[in-house]
């Protein structure tokens, strides 16, 4: 082949290409990356949580308990009206446990430290405690006395060293004085979480997500974000303060969200790790406009309670950026950050249908805040172009609102992928942006391989050429727990203790690691005119300007190598630069990049090997 480089004709593209989609689905906060150790810390499971009917999933799950002692769940004065549930236990001996079995056992490390805190009272007079963590086989690995349980809710911590590490542990509190106690909001945390923050974030998960350097995170979902009726939406507010007062509900991916990982620790998370944060509220409607079970009946926000759901969005903008002494950048300073959240976008709506309920109160939300937060830009929604015309009225409703920005979603086969690179060449230059906010791979039986790596590569090669277009693209799901999957495929798997990285996932991180704002167009030309061909060989060019480095990246899903030439065209590519290599057979889902230093002269010459993604970093001269 011979890629001819058209510095002349370069353009400017979005610095925010490559970011990241986190929704709690596949236990991907509460027994993914919130690194809270113990499931069901504040007894409220509850058997709406499950879509079909599962009798072990209640307000004990999780739980159990041993010896002189029977209990059960109780919501009277209650630590906080938001948490109503609690354990209430009657020891009737000196031989009483209750137990966490964590998310499928606790996995702990040798020489670590770990923070146990929990709200406690004995209604009958003062006592204390035993808290352990124990073996499977019943050894304990750390114990502590906790004293000074009074006769009203007191919160009680202590710190755990356990001797040795282990992947599958328990926690268990015993009581030797009989008489009443009650018990809420037990929780574990390991102190080493991601950048050392309390009430913080699995740290191997959390670093994992860092690597792809991802220049923005949505959140909170995808269909979380609006819920599937109007009580199951994700409404922020619910989601800060002290944990003992934040709302839980069901998540609509038939499990539970605590909300301990909430809008603070989202927003803190994007500062960590460098990326703008981009929260998704729901457009006033959930799913499908419409109710679980609601047998296609549509809702949305009682048009009388609009006003009050508008301010809450208001109030969220307020919450991220206002100052400390205003009503909402209050709490914000209160929860240990006087400094704004830089929010600059926002998403309103996910994936909905576009009906009258939906445009009617999209546009209240909209308008309220161009008028009140104009420089915040607004991200609308549509649906997948294939189901349906919702993907046609999203964009004229973008068109007629004047909506900056669109969030398209779509999920196709590698091979559309392969066949579409001209999607967005269409698209108009003048018109909204593109936030490209949910897309993946996906082939019959759903794996992750060298071959939907590759034609994401591909396809970014064109998204990346249409970058003064495209301005964002998170690919989706992110996160998902093994043996909890509720959609595949994810980018990153995980167990307790273990995180398996796709093949995709490197596509992404080779792309968020080698960012340009700068494309530099090229003419590929193959020996082999054939368009099947043709299609299967994608480059882009692009500089950043930040270091001056020009980035080459050539994917090629031929099943032979393809020897390139590259006429740099003035562009002095002379020098030291760094080659990174993805390859292996279509089927293959172990293959990693392998990364080596190379000179460059003036006459490139690069063999792309068979089924390979190959990227060049030329440092700037
Ligand atoms: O990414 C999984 C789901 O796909 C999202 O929740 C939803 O927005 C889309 O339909």
């Amino acid at each position: 082949a011979e890629i001819t480089l058209q510095p002349d004709q370069s353009k400017a593209i979005s610095d925010k290409l490559m970011g990241i989609f986190f929704e709690d689905i596949s236990y991907a906060a509460d027994g993914g990356l919130y690194g809270e150790l113990i499931q069901n810390r504040d007894f409220e499971y509850d058997p709406i949580d499950k879509k079909y009917n599962d009798p072990n999933w209640n307000a004990q799950m999780a739980w159990s308990t041993d010896g002189d002692l029977d209990w059960e769940i109780r919501t009277d004065e209650p630590i906080h009206e938001n948490n109503p549930h609690y354990a209430s236990l009657n020891v009737t001996g000196k031989n009483a446990a209750l137990r966490n079995l964590g998310w499928d056992g606790i996995p702990l490390q040798a020489g670590a430290s770990y923070d146990l805190s929990f709200f406690a009272r004995r209604p009958d007079g003062r006592g204390t405690l035993t808290a352990r963590l124990v073996a499977p086989d019943g050894s304990v690995l750390a114990e502590q006395r906790v004293r000074s349980i009074g006769k009203s809710w007191t919160k009680l911590t202590t710190t755990f060293a356990p001797e040795r590490g282990i992947d599958s542990a328990q926690l268990e509190l015993r009581f030797d004085k009989p008489g009443r106690i009650d018990l809420d909001m037990i929780s574990l945390f390991p102190q080493e979480t991601f950048m050392g923050r309390k009430n913080g974030l699995r740290k191997d998960l959390a670093q994992t997500i860092a690597d792809l350097n991802p220049k923005f995170v949505r959140f909170p979902g995808g269909c979380v974000a609006h819920g599937d009726g109007l009580a199951n939406m994700y409404r922020w507010e619910n989601t800060i303060g002290p944990l003992e007062s934040r709302v839980p509900q069901r998540n609509l991916w038939n499990y539970h969200q605590t909300a301990g990982l909430g809008y603070f620790e989202y927003f803190q998370f994007c500062e960590d790790i460098d990326a703008l944060p981009i929260p998704v509220v729901p457009a006033g409607v959930p799913c499908q406009n419409s109710i679980m079970g609601g047998h296609g009946q549509q809702c949305g926000v009682p048009m009388e309670d609009m006003d009050e759901y508008v301010q809450s969005v208001l109030n969220l903008i307020e919450y991220a950026n206002g100052p400390a002494d205003s009503e909402w950048g209050k709490k914000r300073a209160e929860a240990g950050h006087p400094e704004p959240f830089n929010l600059q976008y926002l998403g309103v709506g996910n994936e909905d249908l576009i009906t009258d309920i939906f445009e009617e109160r999209f546009r209240m939300i909209y308008e309220a805040i161009g008028a009140r937060y104009p420089e915040i830009t607004v991200i609308g929604t549509t649906g997948p172009f294939y189901m349906g015309t919702d993907y046609e009225e999203g964009w004229e409703l973008a068109r007629e609102l004047d909506i900056p920005m669109v969030d398209e979603h779509y999920y196709v086969p590698p091979g559309w992928m392969v066949n579409n690179q001209d999607f967005y060449d269409k698209y108009d230059r003048n018109g909204p942006k593109v936030y490209l906010g949910e897309y993946a791979a996906h082939l019959p039986g759903r794996p992750m391989n060298v071959e939907t790596a590759l034609s994401e590569a591909l396809y970014l090669t064109a998204v990346e050429r249409n970058g003064d277009v495209v301005e964002m693209t998170s690919f989706a799901p992110l996160l998902a727990k093994e043996g909890k999957t509720n959609w595949n495929p994810d980018l990153i798997y995980f167990t307790n203790t273990e995180v398996k990285k796709t093949v995709d996932y490197y596509v992404q991180q080779l792309y968020g690691q080698n960012a340009g704002n700068e494309y530099i167009p090229s003419q590929v030309n193959l020996s082999d005119g054939n368009r099947d061909v043709r299609e299967r060989v994608g480059v882009s060019v692009v500089r950043d300007e930040a270091t001056g480095d020009v980035i080459l990246r050539m994917a090629n899903l031929l099943p032979v190598a393809v020897t390139a030439s590259v006429d740099p065209a003035g562009l002095d590519l002379r020098g030291s630069a760094t080659l990174h290599v993805l390859q292996g057979d279509p089927t293959d889902r172990d293959a990693t990049p392998t990364t080596s230093e190379i000179e460059l002269g003036s006459e490139v010459t690069y063999e792309m090997p068979a089924y390979s993604f190959s990227v060049i970093r030329v440092a700037a001269g």
